[in-house]
């Protein structure tokens, strides 16, 4: 028998997520027959309760009628729970003591709040938890800065070794992500043309329409740019960036990771404005809907940011003098995740255009909400034009939807609960690379509260201050919408 420790079992993210998602991997037979699943919170449930809560989880949570009544079942007789204050040392035994004849799970799982990992670690290493082989999965906010993220990392590492912990970015468990390597590396039509020498720049946009969505007391304290830039963006750009690997395992692609994290360009004092904008939504129209500004959501004014752009430059051969424009926001006119890839111009038109632009080529991966990948190209339009060819801008165009029409799109989380089940970490972010990326943002908060820079207004459904325009146009770019 094996077991995974699921702490927050009960938390908003298991329901939505991770329930969700185990119940999907047992369907597809990829969970071990006699795999135990232990749920602990510090509800006062038992496994019934549990059971239940589970199955609305799934009634909700898992599209498309995935499996029957029968699977449900079946997932839900793998269950138990042990209700447990993580604070209290004592309680820990009866975990232990769930987590099979041994005590020794194959994985725990920390879907809590991380300002009780220190607690969470010393209570599983004195029960004897932290046994050998163990993997631990630990989900963001792993710290609010540098400093304190070392602390995490510290606990962590006194108990599991790095090899053995597994930090979540769940854009890594994206498909859309994982394929952005598939297109990197499994064609040789990009990687000769993917460098300085042919990019001009590149563009990485994370929109969101949703507010704050209830999360008042976590966001404000957080804010765009270490909600999202310090995670899911750097490891876009990373993705992005980074150098072949060797092979895809999580010694070779991580140290690829990191070399570019570390190569990213300090944002200095001096610079900041040229280089970050940073705004938050006022009211205004989103998804066709009036909705509030964020001060009103969150019943006080606030200096957070909802909004951030960045320009950011990666100092290595490969991408000298490239800028990187970031971008990501709540309540913006549509939720779209995107890298685009502009291409430098022909060097020479031997077409006279008659005044009509040529665009330079560009390769734009959508990411969410629909996965595409489309090039796009300078044409002839069709016609026995006199006076010479004309030019139009088509896109050739991979719908992935399409091409891939019969196979079910896993939530990302499906493939991170694999991985850490079976012991692959290359999707998962090495305590370096989460180092690197707070090294970075750590630089930009404090040249942005050097210079007292707030956050500007934009009306909800917007697309941010006209400032973050401002800072693409200035280096006579647009951004892609
Ligand atoms: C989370 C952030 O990490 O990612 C949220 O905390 C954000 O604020 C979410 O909404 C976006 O994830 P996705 O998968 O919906 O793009």
């Amino acid at each position: 028998m094996s077991a995974l420790l699921l702490f927050g079992a009960t938390g908003d993210l298991a329901r939505r997520m991770l329930w969700p998602s185990l119940y999907a991997l047992d369907v597809d037979g990829l969970l071990a027959a006699d795999l135990r699943i232990v749920g602990t919170a510090r509800s006062a449930l038992d496994r019934d309760g549990l059971a239940a809560l589970v199955a609305d989880a799934i009634a909700a949570h898992v599209s498309g009628g995935l499996g029957n009544d029968a699977a449900v079942a079946k997932f839900l007789a793998r269950l138990d729970y042990v209700p447990l204050d993580a604070t209290d040392m004592a309680g820990y035994g009866a975990l232990r003591a769930a987590a099979g004849p041994d005590g020794c799970p194959v994985a725990i799982f920390l879907s809590t709040a991380p300002s009780l990992f220190g607690a969470t670690i010393a209570g599983l290493q004195a029960a004897g938890l932290a046994c050998d082989n163990v993997r631990l999965a630990l989900e963001k906010p792993l710290g609010s800065d540098l400093a304190s993220s070392r602390v995490i990392n510290d606990a962590v590492a006194s108990a599991f070794p790095e090899d053995r912990t597994f930090r979540i970015d769940h854009y890594l468990g994206k498909e859309t992500v994982q394929n952005l390597l598939a297109l990197r590396f499994a064609n040789s039509l990009f990687e000769p043309l993917w460098n300085a020498g042919h990019i001009d720049h590149v563009q990485i946009t994370i929109a969101e329409t949703v507010g704050l969505e209830g999360r008042v007391d976590f966001y404000d304290g957080a804010g765009a740019l270490r909600d999202m830039v310090q995670n899911h963006m750097l490891q876009l750009l990373a993705l992005v960036a980074m150098e072949p690997p060797g092979h895809f395992g999580p010694t070779s692609v991580r140290d690829e990771k990191v070399k570019v994290l570390n190569a990213l360009r300090r944002i200095d004092t001096g610079n900041v404005a040229a280089h970050c904008v940073t705004g938050q939504y006022g009211p205004g129209v989103a998804d066709g809907k009036s909705v509030p500004g964020y001060a009103e959501e969150l019943g006080h004014a606030s200096n957070t940011e909802t909004f951030v752009a960045l320009k950011a430059n990666i100092d290595n051969w490969r991408w000298k003098g490239v800028p990187f424009y970031l971008r990501t926001g709540k309540r913006l006119p549509s939720r779209a995740s995107q890298i685009v890839i502009q291409f430098k111009p022909v060097p020479h038109l031997i077409f006279d255009t008659k005044g009509a632009t040529v665009s330079a080529n560009k390769l734009v991966i959508e990411l969410q909400p629909n996965e595409n990948i489309r090039l796009m190209l300078m044409t002839k339009t069709p016609g026995l034009d006199r006076d010479g060819i004309r030019l139009r801008e088509v896109p050739l165009d991979i719908g992935m939807d399409n091409a891939f029409a019969d196979t079910r799109r896993r939530i990302a989380y499906e493939r991170l609960l694999l991985d850490l089940i079976e012991g692959r970490s290359t999707l998962f972010v090495r305590r370096d690379e989460v180092e690197a990326q707070w090294r970075w943002i750590d630089g930009i908060r404090a040249a942005l509260a050097a210079n007292g820079i707030a956050p500007k207004p934009y009306a909800a459904g917007s697309w941010g201050p006209s400032a973050a325009i401002g800072l693409a146009e200035r280096d006579g770019v647009s951004w892609h919408d």
